[in-house]
C-alpha cells in the first residue's frame, strides 16, 4: 500500500473515498465542514436521521455529493471530545478502515488526521494510521492457492490529511516509521500463519537470509553439529524427537557505532509443538504451529529495524526446532546439561520453550550485550492469567521493564509487569538436577520465567510471553504480528540514548 500526506481542498479531492470525522451531538470536523458547505448542508440533513451512532468509528457511508469530487464520503464517529484520545483515535480510525474495505475504493483520503489526539504532535496519529491500514489489507498466506482477484482489487492508495502544525519532514518520518512497522508485523503475521509442514526450522533459517540479503545483515546459522560442539544439549533434548533438522539463526543489524553493544532479541522458535513425549490432548493442538511466533517477532523487527535505518546495534537470535514424540525423544525423567552447565531434570517435556531458551540465553552472553529480551509463547498459564490484551513481562532490572511497558503503550501493545520473587523460586527443586524443567502448576507463567532467569544472569534481561498475544483463535485465528510495534519502539527509544 502507498502512503502519502496532504493539505486542504477535501471538496475538490479525487480519490475514491474521503473520510471525515463527526463529533457527538452532530458536531462536523473541519473536513466535514468543508464538505457540508460545498454540497449544501447534505452531511447535515443525513446526520438528522440519526442513522450515525455515536460510538466512536461507527460509520455512514454517502454516495455522489453535489458540489464533491469524489464519490464516495464516509462519516465516521470520532466521540464527543475535540482532542481525541489515543484510544479513540484507533478506534475510529479501525471501523473507518473496516468500512472503506467493504467498499470498491482503490484510493481513500483520510481527514481524521486533521485532528488534535492527545499528548501528540501528530506523528504518533500518522503512523499508527499506516500501521492500521496496513493491518487491515493483511491477507493470510494461502500456499498452494491462486490469488483472490477481488483482494488484489482492494485499496492501494491511502493519503492523509497533513498534522496541523508538523513539519513535512516529521510526516515523512511518520509515514516510513509507520509502513517499517506494519512491514515487520506482516513479516511476522505471514509466518505465524503459515503451516507447520512449510515453516520448519529450515524455513526461518531461510528466511532470515533472505532478510539478510536484503537489507546488508550478517547473519550466521549453527547446524546440530555445532550446537552440539559448543553444549547446547537442553535445546537439542527438544529437538531430538524430529526428522527435522534444527537450526540456531544469528542476524546482526548494526547501525550503531561500532563501540556500542548490541540490543539482543532472543525468539522462541518452536515450529510445532505437539508436547513430545508429554504429548498434548488432541483440541487445538494445530495451534500450537503459532509456536514460532516469538522467533516471527524477532524477524519482523529486525526487518523494521533495517526499515527505518535505526542508529543502533540489535543481534537476533533464534533457536528454532519441532517438539515432537519419537523413538529418539527425550524422555521425562532424562538429565541433561545446558550450555552455562547448569544440569535440567526435564520432567515435563512440553515445557520445552525454556529448554530451547536457555541455550540461547547463554549462547548470547558472547554479545555482552546492553539489553536482552526474550520473547516467546511461552505457557499457557500466562493466557489464564492476563487472557489476550497484555503480554506477560519479567525483568530482572526494574528500569528495563518500565521501558518495555512504556513502548508497549506508545505501540498500542501493551504488555504487563509481573514478578519474579524469591519465593517463586522454591518451587523450581529437584532432588536429582540442578533444577527442573517445571514448577507447580501455580503461577505458571512466573515459574517459567524464574527458569529463564536462572540463565540470564550476566546481562540486563526482560521476557515476555506472548501466549496470549500472538495469534487470535476462533472465526479470526490468525498471527496478530504482536510484539513487533513493542520491540520496535523499545529500539527506537534505545536508538535515541547515548
Ligand atoms: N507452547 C506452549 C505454551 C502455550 C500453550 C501457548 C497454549 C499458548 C497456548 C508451551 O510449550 C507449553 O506447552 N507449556 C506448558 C508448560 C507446562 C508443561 C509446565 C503449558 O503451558 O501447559
Ligand atoms: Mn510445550
Ligand atoms: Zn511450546
Amino acid at each position: 500500500m502507498e502512503f502519502s500526506t496532504k493539505a486542504g481542498t477535501p471538496e475538490k479531492d479525487k480519490s475514491d473515498c474521503l473520510v471525515v470525522g463527526i463529533f457527538e451531538g452532530k458536531k462536523l470536523s473541519p473536513a466535514a465542514k468543508v464538505l457540508d458547505d460545498a454540497s449544501g448542508k447534505a452531511i447535515t440533513a443525513v446526520l438528522k436521521t440519526g442513522d450515525l451512532a455515536n460510538k466512536a468509528g461507527s460509520t455512514l457511508l454517502l454516495h455522489k455529493l453535489s458540489g464533491v469530487a469524489a464519490a464516495r464520503v464516509l462519516l465516521v464517529s470520532v466521540g464527543k471530545d475535540s482532542t481525541l484520545s489515543r484510544k479513540t483515535f484507533r478506534d475510529a480510525l479501525q471501523g473507518a478502515l473496516k468500512a472503506v474495505a467493504a467498499t470498491k475504493s482503490a484510493s481513500a483520503t483520510v481527514f481524521l488526521t486533521e485532528l488534535p489526539v492527545a499528548d501528540d504532535s501528530g506523528s504518533w496519529a500518522l503512523e499508527h494510521a499506516v500501521v492500521l491500514a496496513q493491518e487491515q489489507a493483511y491477507q493470510t498466506p494461502k500456499p498452494g492457492r491462486k490469488e483472490d482477484a477481488e483482494a488484489a482489487k482492494a485499496l492501494t492508495r491511502l493519503t492523509f490529511a497533513a498534522p496541523a502544525g508538523l513539519s513535512a519532514a516529521a510526516q515523512n518520518a511518520a509515514l516510513l516509521q509507520g509502513s517499517a512497522i506494519a512491514n515487520g508485523q506482516d513479516l511476522a503475521r505471514d509466518l505465524g500463519n503459515l503451516p507447520p509442514n512449510v515453516c520448519t526450522p529450515t524455513y526461518l533459517a531461510d528466511t532470515a537470509k533472505g532478510l539478510a540479503k536484503t537489507h546488508k545483515l550478517k547473519v550466521t546459522v549453527l547446524e546440530e553439529a555445532q550446537m552440539a560442539k559448543l553444549g547446547m544439549n537442553t535445546l537439542l533434548a527438544v529437538s531430538k524427537g524430529s526428522r527435522q533438522p534444527p537450526k540456531f539463526i544469528v542476524l546482526e543489524y548494526k547501525g550503531g557505532s561500532a563501540k556500542r553493544k548490541p540490543v539482543a532479541l532472543v525468539g522462541k522458535g518452536i515450529t510445532f509443538d505437539t508436547g513430545g513425549i508429554s504429548i498434548k490432548p488432541a483440541a487445538e493442538m494445530d495451534e500450537m504451529k503459532y509456536d514460532m511466533c516469538g522467533a516471527a517477532s524477532v524477524l519482523g523487527t529486525m526487518k523494521a529495524v533495517a526499515e527505518m535505518k535505526l542508529p543502533l546495534n540489535v543481534v537476533g537470535i533464534i533457536p528454532t526446532c519441532e517438539n515432537m514424540p519419537d523413538g529418539q525423544a527425550t524422555r521425562p525423567g532424562d538429565i541433561v546439561t545446558s550450555m552455562n552447565g547448569l544440569t535440567v531434570e526435564i520432567l515435563n517435556t512440553d515445557a520445552e520453550g525454556r529448554l530451547i531458551l536457555c541455550d540461547a540465553l547463554t549462547y548470547t552472553e558472547r554479545f555482552e550485550p546492553e539489553a536482552v529480551v526474550d520473547i516467546a509463547t511461552l505457557t499457557g498459564a500466562c493466557v489464564i492469567a492476563l487472557g489476550h490484551h497484555a503480554s506477560g513481562l519479567f525483568a530482572n532490572q526494574d528500569a528495563l521493564a518500565e521501558e518495555l511497558l512504556a513502548a508497549g503503550e506508545t505501540a498500542a501493545d501493551r504488555a504487563w509487569h509481573m514478578p519474579l520473587w524469591d519465593e517463586y523460586h522454591d518451587s523450581l527443586k529437584s532432588n536429582f538436577a540442578d533444577l527442573p524443567n517445571i514448577g507447580g502448576r501455580a503461577g505458571g507463567s512466573i515459574t517459567a520465567a524464574c527458569f529463564l532467569s536462572r540463565f540470564a544472569t550476566k546481562f540486563d534481561w526482560a521476557h515476555l510471553d506472548i501466549a496470549g498475544t500472538a495469534w487470535r483463535s476462533g472465526a479470526a485465528k490468525g498471527a496478530t504480528g504482536r510484539p513487533v510495534g513493542l520491540l520496535a519502539h523499545f529500539l527506537i527509544g534505545r536508538a535515541g540514548r547515548k
